[in-house]
Formats: C-alpha cells, structure tokens, sequence
C-alpha cells in the first residue's frame, strides 16, 4: 500500500495533536499498516516490531486467518448485548474454559475492566458466600493492573496514583518475591492476594521458583482467594498457555486481555465455580462485554495459537532472544542481564550510563520498534509468530543503535 502525502508527518502530528488530551508520550511516527512482524509508517518506512502493541498483536498484523475471520464476522453480527447468547460469545467462553484451571468466564473490554470484575467478585464472593466481611487485597510494589480506580488502587507504583487520590480502601502493598512479607500482610479482613506472575510494566521481574505455589499455600492456609493478572503473561506470551502454568500452580480467578484479542479491544475474568458463586445475575455487567465481534476475533486467536503451535515456538525463540541479550553483558557499558520468559524479555541496564529513551529513539531510526520496562530495562515483546531470523535483525539493529548512542555521548 503506498500512501499518497500532502503534509508531512511533523506537521501532521503538530496541527492535529491538540484535539488530543496531553496524557501519551508517542513517539512522531504515523503507522498506516503492517505484515507479519513488521509495520509500515505513511513514508513507507519498515519497523520491525518488538513492541507489537505492548504485547498485544501476538499474530503480528494481517494475519491472514485472523483477517479473514473479522471480515466474515463483520459481515454476520457485531453487537446483540448481554441480553441474549450469540455464538461466538459461548465458544470463546468455552474454548478458555478447556485451556485453563477455569469454570466460568465474564467478558469485558480491557486488562484494567478484567481486573476490576477479579477485584469485585473477590470481595462479594466472601459478603455473599461466605457470608465473611473481608475486603481487603494483598498487592505488590511495583505492580501494575491498570488506570480504572480498583485497578489503578491495586497497582503498587505511586506515580500512577498521583493526583488521584484517595485511592480504593483495603488494599496493602508488600514487595515482590517475599512471601514472609505476603504472609504477613494477610489479615482477617483479606479477601484475595492480586498478583502478576511476572511483573511486566515493573520492569520484566521473573519471581523466585516456588514464589506462586507460596501463595497458593498462603491462600488455601488462611482460606482467602488468589487471583492472577495474566493480562501480559497469558495466551502464550510466556511460552506456555498461562504464565502459571510454568510453576504448576493454579488461581481462582485469573484475568486476561492484551494478546487475547490480537489487535481487537477485549478483556476476559476466568474463575472457578466456587469463585463464581459470587456473581448472580445483575451483580456485574458491562455493555460490550461478550460482543460476538471480539469473541470471535478471540476465538479464532486462540485456535490459531492451537493450531500453528505458537506457545511453543515462543518458548523456544523466547530462549534464543534471552541468550543473544545475555550475550550484550560485558560488552556494552551499562548491561547488566536478561531477563524474563517466553516472549516477554527484559534487558537491564544501569540507567545512569544508558539513556534508554534515546536508545529507543535511535532504534527507530534504525527500523526497530522496542519499549521500556521499570526504571532499568528495555521490553522486547515481538508477536508470538517471530522467528530466529527476526531476532537476529532485532538484535543487530538494537546493537548498532547501543552503540550509536554510547559513541555520540563520547563524541
Ligand atoms: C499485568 C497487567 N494488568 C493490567 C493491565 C491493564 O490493561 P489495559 O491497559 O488493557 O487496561 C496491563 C497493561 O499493561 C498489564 O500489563
């Protein structure tokens, strides 16, 4: 596709900029389309995508099975609302239900409204089942679960908090990785322990081994409910179905969007049906939640992962990305480790030597599209369809920008 310009992209982004509220930092590129693992701005340049939607394109873009199912859906049914069944809705439902721990699924449209129904069933599950009047949820430094007010209350990152104050009552911040601490934080107002198997937007932290079953005892030992926000980690990210499932533990609420959708806005909360018991109908609801469109993009996202074998493939260019990382230790100033598991890789780095953000903008000249993590690392989230050869020119390019920007501050 070429696209025919009238004006620049600078000047573009300058006059129509401020219809937009100031709240995004984007970079000054306009994508108008993309193939597989690369996208394309309205210049035709190429940008090999590491980004791939903050882990959400996981087929990458125009997938050709994908695209073919959204044109055929779109030509069936859109919307019916929550009032009816449609098809798509019950086989998304059922297909999650078969690939995980789960009985039940409530749909919504993204991470932060999948957590806020985790985060409401867990306290009416115990007002109402367990007649039990806890409310309060065990969360961790560093997390994030998203802007809405449980969400954004639960995510244990001051910054997000600021301005928005008061934040949602009962919720305890403990560190990362410590289960003394998680232990110890439990009370008898607890209603849940909220965790990420990995911590994402915290910077690409893998726990301990053994770190999740911790909870899991916790959880069972003090009768309170433990809810994963797999919302990063989940549909194959990590080189597994579920970021738990590397640590043979299971939750009893876990919550999904980003990479479920592939590119469509969709959120989903999957419990057990003793959680579930919670719920009864009117408790909960949201409009969009459920839509045939998404649920049939999802569906067939899935059973494209299924078919073309992508959890394990991620597993195993997941590994081939950490090492080419790790091999940047020692010789770049400033590196200090890989990180992470599946496609969801960290680098870190000392961010006193390494201006992460120049490195990124320098990628970009390059042709290579990549985001942070943290305070000290650089995210590479490729779509699940990425092979050795895509890594290969993602780390050259990566590389040559490192140094690029590590001589430009010597000259
Ligand atoms: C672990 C986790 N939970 C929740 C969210 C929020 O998802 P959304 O932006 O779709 O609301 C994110 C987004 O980055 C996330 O990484």
């Amino acid at each position: 596709m070429i696209t025919q310009i009238t004006e620049t992209t600078a000047d573009k982004i300058a006059r129509q900029k401020r219809h937009l509220t100031p709240n995004y930092r984007q970079a000054p590129v306009i994508f108008t389309h993309g193939e597989g693992v690369w996208l394309v701005d309205r210049e035709n340049k190429r940008y090999l995508d590491f980004v791939a939607g903050i882990a959400v394109n996981c087929l990458g873009h125009n997938h050709p099975t994908l695209s073919a199912a959204i044109a055929d859906q779109a030509r069936q049914i859109l919307h019916v609302s929550n009032l009816y069944f449609t098809e798509p809705f019950l086989d998304l439902a059922e297909k999650l239900t078969d690939l995980s721990f789960a009985d039940q699924v409530f749909f919504g449209n993204s991470g932060a409204e999948a957590n806020e129904g985790a985060m409401k069933l867990a306290r009416r599950y115990m007002r109402k089942v367990r007649k039990e009047d806890r409310f309060k949820f065990v969360c961790f430094r560093d997390s994030f679960h998203g802007r809405t007010y449980g969400a954004v209350s639960a995510t244990g990152q001051p910054k997000y908090h600021d301005g928005f104050e008061p934040m949602l009552p009962g919720i305890v911040h403990v560190p990362y990785d410590d289960l003394d601490a998680v232990a110890n934080a439990v009370d008898d107002q607890t209603c849940a322990i909220l965790v990420e198997p990995i911590q994402g937007e915290g910077g690409v932290r893998v726990p301990s081994p053994g770190f999740l079953a911790g909870l899991r005892k916790i959880a069972d030992e003090k009768g309170i409910l433990l809810i994963f926000d797999e919302v990063q980690t989940g549909v194959g990210r990590t080189g597994k179905w579920w970021g738990h499932d590397h640590e043979g533990v299971t939750p009893d609420i876990m919550t999904l969007a980003k990479g479920l959708g592939g590119g469509i806005p969709i959120g989903a909360m999957l419990c057990t049906a003793e959680a579930g018991k919670g719920f009864e109908p009117g408790a909960h609801a949201t409009t969009f939640g459920g839509n045939p469109f998404a649920c049939r993009v999802g569906f067939t996202v899935m059973r494209i992962i299924e078919q073309e074998g992508l959890c394990g493939h991620a597993a195993a260019v997941g590994e081939y990305l950490l090492a080419g990382l790790q091999s940047l230790v020692g010789r770049y100033e400033g590196v200090t480790g890989a990180r992470g598991r599946g496609l969801l890789a960290g680098l870190g780095v000392d961010p006193k030597v390494i201006d992460r953000n120049a490195v990124i903008a320098r990628c970009r000249e390059n042709g290579l599209l990549l985001s942070t993590a943290g305070e000290d690392a650089f995210r590479f989230t490729p779509p699940l369809i990425a092979g050795r050869s895509h890594v290969d020119d993602a780390l050259e390019r990566f590389e040559r920008s490192l140094r690029e920007v590590q001589e430009s501050k010597k000259a």
